[in-house]
């Protein structure tokens, strides 16, 4: 399967320097041979997709609300998103699970919201530092995942050690394989898998050639188009 490489911008820039971005890898994304989408803050979605028509290159949201409208202030809903050009959503990473308390029933409600409104969901799983030292990574992703994951799942799912993500430490070969293994027995054929945290130009061949790495997630390097662009590069392989 194409590996997809996916950038979450996070709450990063404005519109015009997120316009010009999205122009950049536009130019740059001809002839790569790999899905490419990214997820800029909801405020840029319309504009981004503006500059992104006819491209290969697609967007999503960072997240959306469980429920399809209604009185949720500050919330966005899976149409929403869709109906400003999103064809993707990021559900459950570890910032919302950590910053609003995000449980992985309520991840796994905004899977289901997502899929209802025709957007692929990328939901996120990983384990912190203090659960890989004490040896249960394994356990902590496997119930995640079975508590985050709706049936009849067609998404992506993004296993994202939280200690990796934005640390320049990232989880070695071995990790990956590991806990990639355990996530395709967990979720079973079918959905790609993305590595992320600290994923960059230098280390991406590397991680992405580990076996049931469908991907990468990648943050900060998602910023610069020349990293970006030289991380979906080092997918490039059929
Ligand atoms: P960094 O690539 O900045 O570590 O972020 C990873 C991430 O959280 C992507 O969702």
């Amino acid at each position: 399967m194409r590996q997809l490489i996916a950038g979450n911008w996070k709450m990063n820039g404005l519109l015009e320097a997120s316009a010009a971005l999205a122009g950049a890898l536009r130019r740059g994304a001809d002839g790569l041979d790999c899905d490419i989408v990214i997820c800029p803050p909801a405020t840029m979605l319309m504009t981004v997709a503006h500059v992104l028509v006819g491209s290969p290159v697609e967007i999503g949201g960072q997240d959306c609300h469980a429920k399809a409208s209604g009185a949720h202030t500050g919330d966005v809903s899976a149409a929403m998103l869709r109906d400003a050009g999103a064809r993707w959503v990021i559900v459950g990473h570890s910032e919302r699970r950590a910053d609003h308390g995000e449980t992985s029933a309520q991840v796994r409600a905004k899977a289901i919201a997502a899929m209802a409104a025709g957007l692929t969901p990328i939901v996120c799983v990983g384990e912190t530092e203090a659960q890989r030292v004490s040896g249960d990574a394994l356990s902590v992703v496997g119930t995640q995942l079975a508590e985050s994951l709706p049936e009849g799942f067609a998404g992506v799912v993004a296993y994202e050690p939280v200690w990796a993500i934005g640390t320049g430490k990232t989880a070695t070969e071995d990790d990956v394989r590991a806990m990639h293994a355990h996530i395709r027995t967990c979720i079973g054929a079918g959905p790609r898998i993305l590595y992320g945290g600290s994923v960059k130009a230098s280390n991406a061949a590397s991680l992405l050639a580990v076996p049931e790495v469908g991907g990468a997630l990648v943050g900060g390097a998602s910023l610069v188009v020349e990293d970006f662009l030289a991380i979906a590069k080092a997918a490039n392989r059929g």
